[in-house]
């Protein structure tokens, strides 16, 4: 090779180097000079055949070829590096990014948050209990006798007897039994929520489901009386319908509590005046309630004659169809995303 080859070379070289678009380009680059069967081996074998005079300048051009490709193929290397992945991947990063909607809560669950904030603030707690129940919270602690209606077959999801696991067991059919546990574990003064899932073998319409929420409440304490059942309660519709909201208490039965009332609420939806939601009444029946029957005191230890207490049990679904205008309770589990979006 002649001085003026090498120095073709090395100017090819070097252009090559600042020229390549890509990382292979890069490496192509470095294979083809640098390689072991590249140039640059190729003109360091040849340098013995020069005239001596033109060997010191030769050599001086292979060097800057190897030390100066190198480097510039180095420098390449970096500057493509900081958009290459991107490219090399077939990402463009200035693309928008793909918008996966933000899940809501569901109307129940803003329910019973809501009702969980307000109780907190008035010193109550939350308990918890178990779906599966057996009769004797679900009924016998609950002074419910052996042939009352509510343990029919028909009305209760009782277990078969063949998995020994949940044999003779019910799926419960009310909150209360989780007012039986807490006083079980707990000395009084007591005063708790329980939210929770009920089971009813109800057929469906637009206001019954086999599948609904309940939120228990239960206060004892020396000298709890109805009184406090109706402030509280009355308290508790204003702060979760708005302060416009009229309750009426009315005279019922239940085999937990004596004396026992239902309550409702006058209808959200119409103002009171009557319409499709509450059945032309203008009121929503909310909740039972009541003074705890001794029994049950007795049923857990506690003794009747130390303390009184209020026990209610109201219906989630009720409340939310009130509060959000929703006309078919079937709506809240039909879980169509446009539906609950809304929330
Ligand atoms: N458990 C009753 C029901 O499901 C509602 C109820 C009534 C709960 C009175 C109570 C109560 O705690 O005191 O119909």
């Amino acid at each position: 090779m002649t001085i003026e080859e090498i120095r073709k070379i090395r100017d090819e070289a070097l252009a090559e180097a600042d020229a390549a678009a890509d990382a292979a380009s890069v490496e192509a680059a470095r294979i083809k000079y640098l390689g072991r069967k590249g140039l640059l081996p190729k003109i360091m074998e040849s340098l013995k055949d020069l005239a001596p005079a033109d060997r010191p300048e030769a050599g001086k051009l292979s060097n800057e070829l190897k030390n100066g490709l190198a480097a510039r193929l180095e420098a390449r290397k970096q500057a493509l590096g900081q958009a290459a992945p991107a490219r090399a991947a077939g990402l463009d990063w200035s693309l928008p990014g793909r918008w996966r909607g933000l899940g809501s809560r569901h109307p129940v669950s803003l329910v019973i948050a809501r009702a969980a904030d307000i109780f907190r603030s008035l010193g109550f707690t939350v308990a918890d209990g178990p779906d599966i129940e057996t009769e004797y919270y679900n009924f016998d602690a609950l002074n419910t006798p052996g042939d009352h209606p509510a343990r029919d077959s028909q009305d209760t999801f009782y277990f078969s007897s063949g998995q020994p696991a949940t044999a003779g067991k019910l799926l419960r059919t009310q909150t209360s039994p989780v007012q039986i546990r807490v006083m079980e574990k707990q000395k009084p003064p007591v005063r708790i929520i329980a939210p929770g899932r009920c089971y009813r073998r109800d057929t469906t319409d637009a206001t019954h489901s086999a599948n609904f929420h309940q939120i228990e409440g239960l206060y004892v304490d020396r000298n709890v009386s109805l009184a406090d059942l109706k402030g509280d309660l009355t308290h508790f519709a204003r702060q979760m319908m708005g302060a416009d909201v009229r309750i009426r208490f009315r005279p019922h039965f239940f085999p937990f509590t004596e004396p026992s009332v239902e309550y409702d609420f006058s209808c959200h939806v119409c103002g009171g005046k009557g319409c499709r939601v509450c059945k032309d009444s203008g009121w929503i029946e909310i909740s039972g309630a009541g003074m705890v029957n001794p029994k049950v005191f007795r049923a857990v230890g506690y003794d009747p004659d130390e303390v009184t207490g209020y026990a209610f049990g109201m219906g989630v679904e009720r409340i939310a169809m009130i509060l959000y205008g929703i006309p078919d309770i079937r709506m809240l589990y039909d879980n169509d995303a446009r539906f609950l979006a809304q929330f």
